[in-house]
C-alpha cells in the first residue's frame, strides 16, 4: 500500500488516497487547535499518541461488535482506514456536565448526569458547528430519520463499551464526540478518532484532567496526559 494524493487537510489530520479503491491512508499532526481554530500551537508527540490511542479504542470497540472505519495502524503516526462519506453531525455523549454543556445551561462542571445525553451538532466551521435539533438534521438533510436513530443507538453502545474500558484504568469518561460516515452501500461506520482530542478523561481518585482541556484551559502538559492514557490502556 502506498500514500497517493491528498485528499483533504484538517487541523488535526491529513487524509490521502491509496491505489485502493475505498481505503484511505490517515496522518495524525503534532497540531492542536482549539475554540474553531482561536488557539493554535505544535505540541511535539500529539500525533503518535493519538495515533495510538484511536487505532487501540477502535479495535477494543470491533471486538465488542462495534463497526468502525479503522482498518489497521501503519506506523507511529498513520493508520489505514476504508473510505466513507461523512455525515455532517458531530454526535456528543456526555455521562457528567462540564464544557459547553455547563455553560449553556448553568449546571456544576462534574455533575453526574442520571442518564447519558446524546446531542447532535452541525459541522460546520463557518456557523461554528451549532448544537441542533433532530427537525433541524431533517431540514438540513444531514441524515434521515432512521439513521438518526442508528447514531443515537451506536453512539450510547460506544459510551458503554467505553465507559467500562475507561472505568477499568481508573479514568471517568465525561464526555466525548463521536463522528460518523456512511459506506457505499449505505452502512453506517463510526469515522474520525477517538483520542483525548475528542473526549473528556478525568482521573477517578484526582479528577485530574487528562485530555485536550489541558490545551484549551492551560492547567497542565498535554502530551503528559494524553501519554498517562496510552500507558494505562495498554497495560490492561
Ligand atoms: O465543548 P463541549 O463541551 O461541547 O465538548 C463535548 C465533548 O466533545 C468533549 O469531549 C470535546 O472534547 C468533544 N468535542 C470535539 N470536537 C468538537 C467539539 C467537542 O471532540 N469540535
Amino acid at each position: 500500500m502506498t500514500k497517493q494524493d491528498l485528499l483533504y487537510e484538517g487541523k488535526a489530520k491529513r487524509i490521502y488516497r491509496t491505489e485502493e479503491a475505498d481505503t484511505l491512508w490517515v496522518e495524525y499532526k503534532d497540531e492542536a487547535t482549539a475554540f474553531n481554530g482561536e488557539k493554535k500551537d505544535t505540541l511535539l508527540g500529539k500525533a503518535k499518541l493519538n495515533n495510538e490511542i484511536s487505532s487501540h479504542l477502535f479495535m477494543r470497540l470491533a471486538e465488542q461488535g462495534i463497526p468502525s472505519h479503522f482498518i489497521r495502524r501503519l506506523s507511529d503516526t498513520e493508520q489505514l482506514v476504508k473510505q466513507v462519506t461523512i455525515i455532517p453531525l458531530e454526535v456528543v455523549v456526555r455521562n457528567v456536565v462540564a464544557g459547553s454543556m455547563a455553560k449553556r445551561l448553568g449546571i456544576q462542571e462534574g455533575t453526574a448526569l442520571p442518564r447519558p445525553i446524546v446531542e447532535f451538532y452541525y459541522k460546520d466551521d463557518a456557523l461554528g458547528d451549532p448544537l441542533i435539533t433532530e427537525d433541524h438534521i431533517g431540514l438540513l438533510e444531514a441524515a434521515s430519520q432512521d439513521e438518526v436513530e442508528t447514531l443515537k443507538e451506536m453512539a450510547l453502545a460506544v459510551n458503554e463499551q467505553l465507559s467500562e474500558l475507561f472505568d477499568g484504568i481508573n479514568v471517568r469518561l465525561i464526555d466525548f464526540k463521536l463522528e460518523f460516515g456512511r459506506l457505499k452501500e449505505g452502512t453506517i461506520l463510526l469515522a474520525d478518532e477517538i483520542s483525548p482530542d475528542t473526549c473528556r478523561l478525568w482521573d477517578k481518585d484526582t479528577n485530574q484532567r487528562l485530555d485536550k482541556d489541558l490545551f484549551r484551559r492551560n492547567i497542565g502538559n498535554l502530551q503528559e496526559g494524553y501519554q498517562e492514557i496510552l500507558n494505562r490502556l495498554i497495560t490492561t
